[in-house]
């Protein structure tokens, strides 16, 4: 080989080098470093035994506390897991975030800001003392879609003819997201609608406030609905990769819904996807997020990756204790945080 045919090799050897860096940048990492992470979280977490399974809604306290499992999904369609994907739970308030999509996909971003708000309430998910201090001393539309009032309001903005009509647009719209037809387990949604008597009341409460402007039980059974859909690890990390690459499906490329008004929901999930633990959530890993008392936690890095892990042990705010580890250690192996830039 001569001088000249050496150079030429070197050039387009650094090149193609410096592409499969850069795409691997733009993932987050490489397959083996994708892979190490998930592992390496995986291994740290699988023997820890704090936290317990939410057991207000009888059905969860029946869950295995064992099942465990990751998934990552890049932005270029690449599906990463670790440990127990195939294990289903209901995906109870991770729901919440795919139905505000929806209400914002059929009626635009206004209509979510003006009617329930998009602000943190600073208490629980079911409080009720939250919808009292935003009515009497904020005078109006002051918390959000991802707390139980601000939910269930959002769930009676959906569209349809009839409850059959509504349901089946919004279960579409979550398996567009997930890829696949997804289900609802019927235990679970037996078990929360014999026992959801603090979110008829919530429902009422803004049915008389005028949030909810039709039947608020209808609305509430189809909220319970909606959290009763089952679904595993992979699952999850799709749908949160579909936000991810800008509302298209980074499996089936289906564009599920418009790019635009993807940074509003994933605002909301910055501000209210881990409930009260929302700031110190953001503060260490800075991705939007949404976590299920199930045992389930999405969490978006744009453009980069989705991630789940579902696990149903909760710690006391009602988020699960190894998907926050997990996630929180993976994304910050891959570098994760949207806030983080390099200095030029
Ligand atoms: O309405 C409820 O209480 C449940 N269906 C959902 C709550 C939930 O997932 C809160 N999560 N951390």
């Amino acid at each position: 080989m001569n001088r000249r045919m050496l150079i030429v090799v070197c050039a387009v050897f650094l090149g193609l080098n410096l592409t499969v860096g850069i795409v691997a940048a733009q993932q987050g990492g490489n397959d083996a470093q994708i892979n190490a992470a998930l592992q390496a979280a995986y291994t740290k977490y699988k023997d820890i035994k704090e936290g317990k399974n939410a057991d207000y809604i009888p059905a969860l306290a029946k869950v295995d506390s064992n099942i465990y499992g990751i998934a990552l999904v890049t932005t270029d369609g690449k599906v990463y897991t670790a440990g127990d994907i195939k294990s289903e739970v209901s995906i109870q308030s991770i729901s919440k975030v795919f139905t505000m999509a929806k209400v914002i996909e059929e009626q635009g971003l206004a209509a979510i800001e003006n009617r329930i708000g998009v602000d943190p309430t600073g208490m629980r998910f079911n409080s009720i003392v939250a919808v009292e201090f935003a009515q009497k001393l904020l005078g109006g539309p002051e918390i959000n879609p991802l707390v139980n009032p601000g939910a269930i309001t959002a769930t009676s903005m959906v569209s349809g003819a009839n409850r059959d009509a509504i349901w089946k647009s919004l279960l579409r719209f979550y398996s567009d997201f997930a890829g696949r037809s997804l289900g609802v387990n019927q235990e679970v949604f037996k078990s929360e609608s014999d026992t959801n008597q603090r979110n008829q009341a919530i429902g009422y409460l803004m049915y008389a406030y005028e949030f909810i402007k039709s039947d608020p039980m209808r609305a509430t059974d189809i909220y319970t609905e909606q959290c009763s859909v089952s679904v595993n690890a992979k699952d999850l990390a799709i749908m949160a990769g579909t936000l991810a690459n800008g509302g298209k499906n980074p499996i089936t490329h289906n564009q599920v819904m418009k790019p635009e008004n993807v940074p509003g929901v994933l605002a909301v999930m910055s501000i209210a996807g881990l409930y009260d633990d929302s700031g110190k959530w953001l503060y260490h890993t800075g991705l939007p997020a949404k976590s299920g008392v199930g045992g389930g936690i999405i969490a978006v890095c744009p453009g980069k990756f989705g991630i789940a892990v579902i696990s149903p042990p909760l710690d006391a705010a009602g988020n699960s204790i190894r998907a926050q580890k997990a996630i929180s250690d993976i994304s910050n192996a891959l570098g994760g945080n949207p806030y983080k830039a390099n200095p030029r």
